[in-house]
């Protein structure tokens, strides 16, 4: 039963017989092709390979409609082994197919494999991904854009154009190098750059960027709205968004409606995703840079990660130039990212496909059954190899998928006895296991113990982020709790530290809809060094 090839063989089969409610034959199809290989690129100036879709890079948007069942045929022309993972795409009916270690095998290179599933009672912005060997690093990113039906309204007037925006720290090393550096326990160090739609940066300065850079140029029109889906793919950088001369006024998160609201910037954390409705209401005396620069590091030191694009109104009169448009300033305002971070919350009087799997806004009232608090620690070596662990445990994933060992009753596979609390005890590697109990509410607390900032995944999967906050988490903080209008999203920052080490909390609760899920901590790139674990119910 291990992974990959025999696995492959059995999961069409295995499929057959769980296969639970079946999708209705009225739902439409939509079906796509993907050749998943590398292409050679040059985003920073140096030739790489990249990872492409259809020689695309970035590869090509899901464009889909909620409740339709989508397959996409992925044909693996890599020379590894690969999975594909929809982020928050929530397989309500269909759990062996969200692309995550231990409930789907990756693709051995040459194969293909189909994944079906159908998007449902979900509206929004996400992402698709390679989970698998720091891939993620070399590319195989693309959108998925899951529409309303005509029967929903949205909460704000269509927008004149639809602007995908992938932004994220890039590397000049191939993920191959990369993943070796931490497997002989190295740290990655400073990025390279950062990409915007997998190009590098204008050379808004000719000593920091070099000649020959080719870069994004975004088209619009004067006076027209554009819905800019944007998204960090990167690494393990925080960036920081803004357009220089425009609001951003964000209308939606991973899925959820927030209020509207008006940015000048934004911190966006690896793996989130927003909408922003932004106006072309400037006068267009020249071009205008678009920015997302690397957050809460010494930016004297990290100017070249820094990504530019180009907004070029189509009456413009020059290209841009002069200096960037400041980012935030913490130096006086500490608490800034956090704020701005609380200050997003969801417009509870608007519509949603459903908005949520029991049929109610009013989280706040569920009762909770079990909680977890998740403590991260800065990375250790454990026999060589440079990871991390969450509550003291990193995760190994065994050689059965945890997924298989279920169905099969393997239970030495795999230990259910992820523990609820941190413990102090030597970090240890091990296949352990949530033991959740099904259509359950968990509250989660993750403690960030690192001096860097985290970001914490559930793949396939939304939660309410009811609170955030710098410190020990305690009982008593839930009396600080937002129940009312927190949003539910798939991906929740733990917030960065300023100044002297210290911790923070940010605080999730969701519920088990899909018999199991797997829960990852950090990116995806990461994943290899960061513990992730599985949530099972409790009825195996
Ligand atoms: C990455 O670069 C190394 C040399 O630094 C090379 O041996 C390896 O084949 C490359 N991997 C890919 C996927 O390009
Ligand atoms: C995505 O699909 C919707 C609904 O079919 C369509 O209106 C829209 O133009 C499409 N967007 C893109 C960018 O193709
Ligand atoms: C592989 O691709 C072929 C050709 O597109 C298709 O007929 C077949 O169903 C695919 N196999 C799987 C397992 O998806
Ligand atoms: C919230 O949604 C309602 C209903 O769609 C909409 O009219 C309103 O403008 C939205 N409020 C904000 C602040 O976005
Ligand atoms: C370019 O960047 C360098 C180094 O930060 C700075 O000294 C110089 O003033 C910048 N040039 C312009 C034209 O802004
Ligand atoms: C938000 O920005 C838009 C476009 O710049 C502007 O028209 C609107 O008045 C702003 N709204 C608020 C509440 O500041
Ligand atoms: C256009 O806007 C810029 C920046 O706000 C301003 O400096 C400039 O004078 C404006 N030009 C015209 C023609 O209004
Ligand atoms: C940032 O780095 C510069 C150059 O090494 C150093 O002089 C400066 O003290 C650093 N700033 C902070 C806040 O650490
Ligand atoms: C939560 O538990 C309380 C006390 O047992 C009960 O009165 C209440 O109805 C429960 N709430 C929900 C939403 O089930
Ligand atoms: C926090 O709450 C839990 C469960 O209600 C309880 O077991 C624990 O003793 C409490 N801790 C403190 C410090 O009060
Ligand atoms: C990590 O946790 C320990 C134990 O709770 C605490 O003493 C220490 O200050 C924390 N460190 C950071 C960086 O948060
Ligand atoms: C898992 O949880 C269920 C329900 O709470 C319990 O009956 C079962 O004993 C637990 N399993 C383990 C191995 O702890």
């Amino acid at each position: 039963m291990a992974c990959p090839a025999a696995a492959l063989l059995l999961l069409p089969l295995l499929l057959g017989l769980l296969a639970p409610a079946p999708a209705r034959a009225t739902d439409p199809y939509a079906a796509f092709d993907w050749d998943v290989s590398y292409v050679t690129r040059s985003p920073l100036g140096v030739p790489q390979k990249v990872i492409a879709i259809n020689k695309e890079f970035p590869g090509p948007v899901v464009n889909v409609t909620t409740n339709y069942n989508v397959a996409v045929n992925v044909l693996n022309s890599l020379d590894e082994p690969l999975l594909i993972t929809w982020d928050g795409i929530q397989q309500r009916k269909n759990c062996w197919q969200d692309g995550v270690l231990g409930t789907n095998c990756p693709i051995p290179p040459g194969w293909n494999w189909t994944y079906n599933f159908q998007v449902k009672d979900q509206i929004g912005s996400f992402f698709y991904f390679p989970p698998l060997s720091m891939q993620r690093a070399a590319g195989g990113f693309g959108g998925i854009t899951v529409n309303n039906r005509a029967v929903i309204s949205v909460p704000f007037d269509t927008p004149d154009g639809d602007v995908r925006l992938f932004i994220g720290d890039w590397y000049n090393k191939n993920h191959t190098d990369l993943r070796k550096m931490l497997d002989d326990g190295k740290e990655l160090g400073m990025p390279d750059g950062v990409l915007m739609n997998g190009k590098g940066p204008y050379r808004y300065n000719d000593s920091l960027v070099p000649a020959g850079i080719e870069y994004e140029t975004i088209d619009v029109e004067p006076g027209k709205t554009y819905r800019f889906r944007v998204h960090n793919v990167g690494v393990s950088t925080s960036l920081n968004l803004r357009i220089q001369g425009h609001n951003m006024a964000m209308v939606e998160t991973e899925g959820s409606y927030t209020m509207k609201q008006n940015f000048t910037n934004l911190d966006i954390h690896v793996g989130q995703s927003y909408s922003f409705l932004v106006t072309m209401d400037q006068n267009a005396s020249s071009d205008y840079y678009i920015v997302a620069s690397a957050r809460f590091v010494n930016e004297s030191l990290w100017t070249r990660v820094t990504g530019v694009a180009i907004l070029h109104y189509s009456n413009s009169k020059g290209k841009a130039s002069g200096p960037l448009p400041d980012p935030p300033n913490d130096e006086y305002d500490k608490s800034f990212s956090m704020n701005q971070a609380r200050s997003i919350r969801m417009n509870v009087t608007t519509g949603a496909a459903r908005p949520n799997p029991q049929g109610s806004f009013h989280y706040g009232e569920i009762n909770v059954t079990q909680v977890y608090k998740l403590r991260n620690m800065p990375p250790v070596t454990i026999n060589g190899k440079r990871r991390t662990t969450l509550n003291g445990i990193s995760y190994s994933p065994p050689a059965t998928p945890l997924r298989l060992a279920d169905l099969y009753d393997k239970k030495e596979v795999y230990t259910l006895d992820f523990p609820t609390m941190p413990s102090d005890g030597p970090p240890a590697i091990g296949s352990s296991v949530i033991n959740s109990t099904y259509k359950n509410f968990m509250e989660i607390v993750f403690q960030n113990n690192d001096t860097k900032v985290q970001t914490y995944h559930i793949d396939g999967y939304a939660f309410w982020v009811v609170g955030m906050d710098y410190g020990e988490w305690k009982n008593e903080s839930r009396s600080t709790y937002n129940k009312w209008d927190g949003v539910s999203r798939c991906t929740t920052q733990c917030s960065p530290e300023h100044g002297p080490p210290s911790c923070c909390r940010s605080t999730a609760r969701g519920s088990g809809t899909c018999a199991r899920r797997i829960w990852t901590p950090g990116t995806s790139a990461r994943r290899r060094t960061s513990g992730w674990w599985i949530l099972t119910e409790a009825t195996t």
